[in-house]
């Protein structure tokens, strides 16, 4: 097959050379990975990350008077800029090390969100958000007694520009919107959303997860208020994601969980609070986590996010032409702007059927409704079967699986 200019880039074969776990069988079948969306598997830098640090490193930060706590947390620091430079903000205080997104959004919502929306106020969300954009929201908005509005979408899976602004109003204290759908692929436009909420004095939260492994982003560009990413999306280890928020906001928001490092000083009368990031970072952290977090970040830094999407961006077409001309499937999400995922449904066969028989011939794909209920109500389908590609993942993976996918539907129907 002959393959893009950008996608020469980097050559698949060695980065696959760099993922132990994809040189493997799975129930009697060479593994094909196709769950990416859901957790990216790790290259041997990140692995051998974890291995030194608990191997030679191991010590808490931030506190111990010895070389193996300086080690540490020199090494965890040097983490956070390397977020800082991965997002391009402004300053390193204005990273904050959390679990996930998950976290991410809770944090804010408990901090940011307490402090700022009250009786009558609106928070604007999406059709396609994953729960976790939604239900932080929702307790904050029962809590409060305000208002969640929603942004319509299209067939496509685009949302409809026009009825965000409608929803607008000056009773809009703040906009949440994911920049790449975990169920859909769509790539939403973010900068334009973020202009007209700022319009409105509104605040922005940009939910990175799904964007973060494929798009360049630039939260001084997009003007976000807040974004957040997960580490295990972008190669990293699981527990361990970025909260980026601008730093006035950061500097006026109050504590998330109390604890150590994140006070100034405490007694039984009252305690004062650390500036950010450590007032919102309360104990231990996850050390070994996001220690290894900056070997991935330098790992995709390595290839360079272009060169990645390019490369993602023709598996994504060369599955999508090959899967479209399946009698019977329909792909759900077919937005302009995609990331590299695919999700389907074939009338007659049911999606966790197709997950289990695709399994059986060593494939891995994600079943269900992908934490977005809410998106399958729009569509009217209990869930869906969805294929979601990474830089390591291969043509000849592609036409495996669509190989492997005719013959679970003629089993199936
Ligand atoms: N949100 C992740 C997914 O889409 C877990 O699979």
């Amino acid at each position: 097959m002959e393959k893009t200019l950008e996608a020469q880039a980097f050559d698949v074969y060695t980065v696959r050379k760099d993922f132990p776990i994809l040189h493997q069988e799975v129930n009697g079948k060479p593994l094909i990975y196709f769950d990416n969306a859901a957790t990216s598997q790790k290259p041997q830098v990140v692995i051998d990350a974890l291995d030194t640090y608990y191997l030679k490193n191991n010590a808490n930060i931030h506190r111990g008077a010895h070389y193996l706590a300086a080690k540490s947390t020199e090494d965890y620091e040097e983490t956070r800029s390397a977020i800082q430079a991965f997002l391009n903000a402004k300053n390193v205080e204005e990273i904050i090390f959390v679990r996930g997104v998950t976290e991410a959004v809770n944090l804010v919502a408990a901090t940011w969100g307490r402090a700022n929306i009250g009786e009558g106020d609106e928070i604007i969300l999406s059709e396609m958000e994953h729960h976790s954009n939604i239900v932080p929201w929702q307790l904050l908005a029962e809590e409060k007694g305000a208002k969640i509005k929603v942004i319509p979408i299209t067939d496509e899976g685009e949302l409809i520009l026009d009825e965000f602004e409608k929803l607008l109003s000056p009773r809009t204290k703040l906009v949440s919107i994911v920049h790449a759908s975990n169920a859909l692929g769509t790539v939403n436009p973010v900068k334009e959303i973020i202009k007209k909420a700022h319009q409105q004095g509104a605040v922005v939260f940009v939910d990175g997860a799904q964007a973060s492994v494929h798009l360049e982003i630039d939260v001084q560009d997009l003007d976000c208020d807040f974004y957040a990413f997960s580490g295990h999306k972008v190669y990293a280890p699981t527990g361990i994601g970025a909260l980026y928020g601008k730093i006035d906001l950061l500097s006026a928001m109050p504590p998330y969980h109390g604890g150590g490092e994140m006070i100034k000083e405490v007694s039984f009368e009252k305690s004062t609070y650390n500036v950010p990031p450590h007032r919102f970072e309360a104990g231990t952290p996850n050390i070994a986590d996001g220690i290894a977090f900056k070997y991935a970040l330098e790992y995709v830094n390595r290839f360079g996010k272009k060169n990645i999407a390019a490369y993602e961006d023709s598996l994504l077409s060369y599955a999508t032409e090959q899967m479209q001309a399946i009698t019977g499937l329909r792909i759900i999400g077919t937005a302009a702007q995609k990331v590299s995922v695919i999700s389907f449904v074939v009338e007659g066969a049911h999606h966790s059927d197709i997950g289990t028989l695709l399994d059986a011939q060593g494939i891995a794909i994600r079943t269900g409704h992908h934490c977005t209920q809410p998106l399958m109500k729009r569509y009217q389908v209990p869930g869906t079967s969805r294929v979601s590609f990474a830089m390591y993942n291969t043509h000849e993976e592609v036409d495996a699986f669509v190989i492997a996918l005719k013959k679970v539907l003629k089993m199936l129907l």
